[in-house]
Formats: structure tokens, sequence, C-alpha cells
């Protein structure tokens, strides 16, 4: 026994406590423990039966993630089957053993509930296979006892998708044996006497595995649709292959199988990439200097101020978080084509069962639409939408800072326009922040928060903490030209033109980058996007005067001649009404005269030299970027990019890819495009620096976390 799994007894029953705090996840000593326990109340004839809890705020989360790194670099490699031999041990076990189960049993945590003989669960619990979305699959047999208890094709569902079910749904498939309304350890114990001793082993659960014939089919859509909804990825189907093989081969060697697949997986590129992902989703939440004892103003009611694009879309996100919203327009006819655009995205989201009517009501009774400031005095925090142009951001600021309360926080979601200058018409900078969403603001996981030079730490905290309650990530980014995404986002769609310009056609420089991973390539996102906007900011900050730099020319003629891409039906490519893409022989003469123009002779360029230009493009900014301190870490640049711009998560972001190809290689092409294509390509000092002394953009990351915790020790 060890401290972090505790017993006790409740008359004849034992209980284990798993206390691991803050998920429960089973870190080295935890399996070993809840054995130890078992072993003790199987040994102790008072006995008759044994529950096993989770202490603190939920069940087993799953394995410890930060062990699979050092399996990974050499370490410890024997813990998998190790923790295979525990679970079979428990399941062994001659005395019933119940899962009781409140919070998440995620990954090893359900294996570890299925090893048990049976579970029960609190409504409010969540229980699921997420391995897949750390580039791994179950790999303490998930994928063997899934199956038994909940049939094929609801195992694969879990194991390759990834997502968690309600304990109602989980009881429905056979994965938790009752709901239990009140005390869960009562409703356990209660259980576990009603079970008068009699044990159950899920191994020996067979009847659920049904036949070939029947399995066939089922696993063969499984794979159709992990091909598409989780491109390139290797673990679904990995999970997919496991769960197979528990329909065909005794348990086992079933499980042998799956220790082979598992292991395949944890040591991929794609596993490491999304491991990195999971902690920098969390990572980018700590900002040194700002700790836990720096006070958060509590934001229980907002206003918006715009109903377009942006504002009826962060209405809508304040509103899906319980936060009552005012949502002002400047005339009835705008915010009633506010208002009806809210209506219908809800409505779509009833439609696909994503919530209930009542929901939906009850969301859009929290948006209440004005067309005036009354009210605005009792808000804790108002987001500004209006279009873009720093006169207007500056009228509205001024109105703001009359009609707001002191403590009230002032947010702009200004895509470009710099925050310092909104700031100054008010009298009180401290309060002003930069909050970007990302279109469509109710779908994207993005929150650009953009500090200004005076904003105070009271406001980013409490912005960071918002941004986790409105389900957004939230990354802080300094006040530049376009914060951090879209700062990176300028030369990865030059370069995109520039290739055009230089000869590759639009198809294949849409293609390259598509089969890189990316959601979308590059061209077909500015026409998604409208290539106006990008136009009329190029022509408010004067870049087309300047004649000294390569201008990337297409895009600039294709909206004088009035092609601004899918709102006009016609960009790089040709829509028709479903707005599908065609090639657009009006582009061609477009990008022919471009070349012409910029006097290039097309040459045939191939997919790895797309891909290269593109993508290197972004990490030479990147490493700008933090070295201006812009971004506070490297891997707050993956988030972004991979919740921001439809960056595959399975290569870790843009400045992960290039530790991954070696900083090495990457400045090198760099210095080669230089000579090839001038002075936008000047490798970065960071870059540069980093590649000579052998290092990458982690070493850079590991160096800013311990120059923060020691300024914190410094302080404390
Ligand atoms: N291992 C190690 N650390 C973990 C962890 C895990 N499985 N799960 C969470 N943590 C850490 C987080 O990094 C965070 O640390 P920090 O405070 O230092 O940043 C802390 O625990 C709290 O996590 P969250 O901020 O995410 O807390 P939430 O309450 O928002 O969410 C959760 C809780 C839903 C459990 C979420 O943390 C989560 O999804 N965790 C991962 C679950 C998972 O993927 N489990 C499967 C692991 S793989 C596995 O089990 C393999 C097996 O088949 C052998
Ligand atoms: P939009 O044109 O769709 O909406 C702007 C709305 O503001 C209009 O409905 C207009 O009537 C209203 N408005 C103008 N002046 C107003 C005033 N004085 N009071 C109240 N309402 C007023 O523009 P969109 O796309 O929503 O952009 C808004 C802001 O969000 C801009 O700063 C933009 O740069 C930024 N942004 C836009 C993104 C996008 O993809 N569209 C992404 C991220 C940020």
């Amino acid at each position: 026994m060890n401290d972090l799994v505790q017993t006790s007894k409740d008359g004849d029953i034992g209980i284990l406590t798993v206390n691991n705090p803050p998920v429960n996840a089973l870190s080295p000593g935890v399996p070993e423990g809840i054995l130890a326990g078992v072993e003790q109340f199987e040994n102790d004839d008072t006995v008759k039966a044994i529950v096993l809890i989770g202490g603190g705020r939920t069940f087993i989360a799953g394995a410890d993630i930060r062990e699979f790194g050092k399996m990974t670099s050499g370490g410890d490699r024997k813990r998998g089957p190790g923790f295979n031999i525990i679970l079979n041990r428990i399941e062994s076990a001659t005395k019933p053993v119940i899962a009781a189960i409140h919070g998440t049993a995620l990954g090893g945590g359900l294996e570890t509930a299925m090893a048990c003989h049976y579970r029960v669960a609190v409504p409010s619990a969540q229980v699921g296979q997420p391995e897949v979305k750390l580039g791994i699959i179950p790999g303490a047999a998930g994928t063997q006892r899934l199956p038994r208890l909940a049939g094929v094709g609801k195992a694969v569902d879990m194991c390759a998708g990834g997502d968690p079910i309600s304990a109602a749904e989980a009881l429905k498939h056979g994965i938790i044996d009752r709901l239990v309304e009140g005390d869960l350890l009562q409703g356990a114990i209660a259980f576990a006497r009603e079970k008068n001793g009699a044990t159950r082993r899920t191994r020996d659960l067979n009847d659920k595995l049904v036949d070939e014939k029947t399995n066939a089919p089922i696993l063969a859509a499984a794979r159709d649709t992990a091909r598409k909804r989780q491109r390139n990825l290797i673990a679904p189907l990995a999970a997919i292959d496991a769960v197979e093989a528990a329909t065909k081969l005794p348990f086992d060697q079933g499980l042998e199988r799956e220790r082979e697949l598992f292991q395949q997986c944890l040591f991929s590129d794609q596993s490491k990439a999304l491991i990195h992902v999971f902690f920098g989703e969390r990572e980018v939440a700590k900002i040194p200097g700002i700790g836990k004892d720096v006070a958060q103003i509590p934001v229980n009611k907002v206003a918006v101020i715009g109903a377009g694009t942006m504002g009826g879309g962060i209405a809508m996100v304040f509103a899906n978080a319980g936060i009552p919203v005012l949502m002002k327009e400047t005339d009835q006819a705008a915010l009633d084509r506010g208002l009806a655009t809210i209506k219908k995205n809800y409505a779509n989201s009833v439609k696909k069962g994503r919530f209930t009517q009542q929901q939906m009501d009850e969301r859009i009774a929290r948006i209440q639409p004005t067309l005036s400031y009354d009210g605005f005095g009792e808000r804790d925090m108002v987001v500004e939408a209006v279009f873009e142009g720093m006169a207007l951001k500056k009228q509205i600021f001024g109105e703001l800072d009359k009609v707001m309360k002191q403590g009230a926080i002032l947010a702009s979601n200004t895509s470009t326009l710099n925050i310092d200058e909104i700031a100054s018409v008010t009298s009180r900078p401290e309060m002003v922040i930069g909050t970007h969403f990302f279109s469509p603001a109710n779908v994207m996981r993005l929150l650009e928060i953009v500090r200004g030079k005076a904003t105070s730490k009271e406001v980013i905290a409490t912005c960071m903490a918002l941004s986790k309650k409105i389900a957004k990530v939230g990354v802080l980014v300094g006040n530049c030209r376009g914060f951090v995404g879209n700062r990176m986002f300028h030369p990865y769609r030059r370069e995109a033109q520039f290739l055009v310009e230089e000869g590759a056609t639009v198809e294949a420089v849409d293609h390259a980058l598509y089969n890189y991973g990316m959601a979308m390539g590059p061209l077909a996102t500015g026409d998604l996007a409208g290539l106006d906007v990008g136009w009329r900011i190029r022509k408010e900050f004067g870049d087309t005067r300047n004649t000294s730099i390569r201008q990337p020319l297409i895009e600039d003629r294709l909206c004088e001649a009035g092609h601004y891409g899918q709102k006009t039906s016609s960009g790089w490519y040709k829509y028709d009404e479903n707005r599908k893409p065609e090639h657009s022989a009006v582009a061609d003469e477009i990008i022919e005269q471009a070349r012409k123009q910029a006097g290039f002779t097309p040459r045939s360029i191939g997919a790895d030299e797309i891909v290269e230009r593109i993508i290197y493009a972004l990490v030479n900014e990147g490493a700008r970027i933090l070295e201006e301190g812009l971004a506070l870490r490297a891997v707050d640049i993956d988030i972004i990019y991979i919740n921001g711009y439809g960056f595959p998560a399975y290569r870790g972001g843009p400045m992960w890819y290039a530790d991954t190809v070696g900083l090495k290689k990457v400045y090198q092409r760099i210095q080669d495009f230089e000579k090839q294509h001038g002075s936008l390509w000047a490798p970065a000092p960071l870059l540069k620096r980093l590649a000579e002394e052998g290092k990458t953009f982690a070493d850079f990351d590991k160096q800013v976390g311990q120059s923060a915790a020691s300024a914190t020790e410094a302080r404390s």
C-alpha cells in the first residue's frame, strides 16, 4: 500500500480510494497501490467485496501522459505490459470488485474500471477511450474489453473516435451496470452487497463479439470514416485493427496484438506531436509574472458592439457559456440581420442534435439586442466588433470610456489595429485589451488575447480565465500588426501566391498543403475569407505602394477586377451555387499577366518545394515573433496555428514541426530561399542561433519556463 491509494472499510466492504490529484492519473505507484489493496482485501476474511473509487474531483483520468515521454526517450518501456498484468490480476480477484465512477474514467481509467467486475457511476460521469487524440491507442486492454461489454460497433466508435460518452449512454451500452443517484460511495457499497460474492470477468463475456460476417461491414465502415474524418492519422486505424483482433483472437493473444499496435503508435512522430499539443494547450494558460495571486475581475454580464459576422458569433459564445449579453448595433435592420443569423446558426445546431430546442431558446434569451448604450453601465466587460478602421474604433472607445463603469474590461476584436492607439482615447488604458476571436467565433477554439503596453495584470488574468469558461483556448500575444496568427499568415499566403507567379498551378499549391495536413489550401482559404479583406488592409497600410520589396500581385489584380473569392463566386477558383470550387479561366488570365509583369518564365515546382516554401515562411516569421517577445513560447505559436488556422495537430504546430525536421535543415533551406528570392527570406536571427547551437524551439521554451520559475522564486 502507498499514499496514492488508501484503504478503508465499511462493514464487510473494502474501499480503495485513489488519491493522486488533480486527476488521479495512473502515475507509477497508483496501479501497484490498487493491486496491493485488492490483495489485502482478498486476504481479509471480513471483506466480502471491494469498491474502487477516485478521491477528489474524478475517477482515474487515464495513464500519466508525462510517462509516455520517458518511455519514448529510452526510459521505462516495460510499464505497458506491467499494467496489464496488474489489471488481469484485479480481474481474477476472487471477490467482486466494483468501480465507482464520478468525473471522468478515461483511457487507462476506463480500462481499470473494465478490469473490475462491475461499474456504477453518477449521472454526470463520462467515460471514454481518448487515446487516439494523443496519437496512441488504448494500451491496457481497452480494445479487448470494451467490445466485450459494449459490442464491436460502439467499441470502434469510442476507440477510434476518442470522444467520451455520458454515463447514461454507457449504461445503455452495458459499459456500466447502474447509475447511482445521490451518494456514489454508498450506492456502490449497496451494489457490492447485492452481488453477494458473484464475480464476472469481462474477458469471459464473448457474446457481443458475435461473428465475422456481422463485424466485417462495421469495421469497414469505421475504417472509411477514420480515413475521411481523421485524415492522415495512424492511431484511429490501429485502434480499429486492435478491436478487430478482439473479434478474431482469444483474449490474451488480442492483448498481445494491442500491445504491438500501441507501441508502434507511441513511438510515432504523430504521438509525440499530439502529446506536445495536449500539454501545450495547458501551458499557454501559464503566464510568467501573472500567478494565481493576481485578482480576477468577476465577469457575469457582458456587452458586444456590432452584430455582424464576428459580433453575432461572439454574442453566441457568451450566451453558450450562460453569460447574458447586450448586443448593440447602429440601426434596426443591422440588428435584425444579426439576430436572424444567430437564430439560424442555433437552429442548425438543434437540427444536428448538438442541443435541444429548449437550450436554444435559453441561449437566445440571454442575448438582448439594443440600439443604445442603456444598460452598458452595469456590464463587467464589453467586446467591440465593429468595422475594422482606426477612426471608428477610437470613436467607440471614447464612448465606452464614458458609459462603462470603472473596473469594467474594454476589449476590442480588432484583427490588425494597434491596441495601444485604441486605448489612448480612454482615461483607463490599463482596462483595455484585445480579444481576437476567429471566424466563425462560435466554432473556432482560438482566442488571441492581445496585451497592450498598459493592460493590467488583473485584466490579462481575467481574460485568460474567461477563455476557458467560454470554451476557448486563450493565448496571450503582444501588440503588433496582425498579432501572432495573422502576422505569420501574411508570409504564409505570400509564398503561396509567389509560387503561383513562378509557375505552380493554383490546384498544385492547395493540394500540396492539403496533403501536408492543412484543413484547406492557402489559396482556397483566401477565397473563403474574402480576398478583399487583405487587399483593403494592404491599401490602408500602404503596402501596395512599396515597390522596393517583391509584392504578391495576383490577389490585388483579382480584387481590382471584382473577384473577391466565394462571396463573388470567383477568386482563385470559380464557384457554383453550392460553393464547389472549379478551375477558373478568368484567374488564369490574371495569373498570366502577373507572371509577365513580374518577369517570370513559369517553371515546374514539386509538392516538396511548395510545402517547404510555405511552411518555412511560417516558421521563420514565428522565430522573429518569439525573439521580439510577442509570443511567450514556441508552443504558444503552435497552439495558435492548430486552433485558429487549421494546422494539423499531428504535426504539433509549425514550430514543433520545424524541430521535427531539424532546425539546421530548416535554416539551410531558408538560406537557399534567400539566395533565390531575396531579402524577404532573411533567416530570423533566433532560428540561425538555435540551428548553429544544435538546439530546438523546445529548448527555447524550456529556458523561458526556467527563467519564469526563477523570477517567481525571486519575488516570493
Ligand atoms: N496525465 C498527466 N497529467 C494529466 C493527465 C494525464 N492523463 N490529465 C490531466 N493532466 C494534468 C494536466 O496537464 C493539468 O496539469 P497542469 O495543471 O500542470 O497544467 C492538470 O492535470 C489538470 O488538467 P486539466 O487542466 O485538463 O483539467 P480539466 O478539469 O479541465 O480536465 C480531464 C480534466 C478531462 C481529465 C483532462 O485533463 C483530460 O482530458 N486529460 C487527459 C485524459 C486522457 O487523455 N486520458 C488518457 C491517457 S492515455 C492512456 O490512458 C493510455 C492507456 O490506454 C494505457
Ligand atoms: P462586419 O462588417 O460583419 O460587422 C461589423 C458590424 O458592426 C456591422 O454589422 C455594423 O453595422 C456594425 N457597426 C458599425 N459601426 C457600429 C457602431 N458604431 N455601433 C454598433 N455597431 C456598429 O465585420 P466583422 O467581420 O464582424 O468584423 C468586425 C471586427 O472583427 C473587425 O475589427 C474585424 O477586423 C474583426 N475580425 C474579423 C474577422 C473575420 O473573419 N470577419 C476575424 C477576426 C476579427
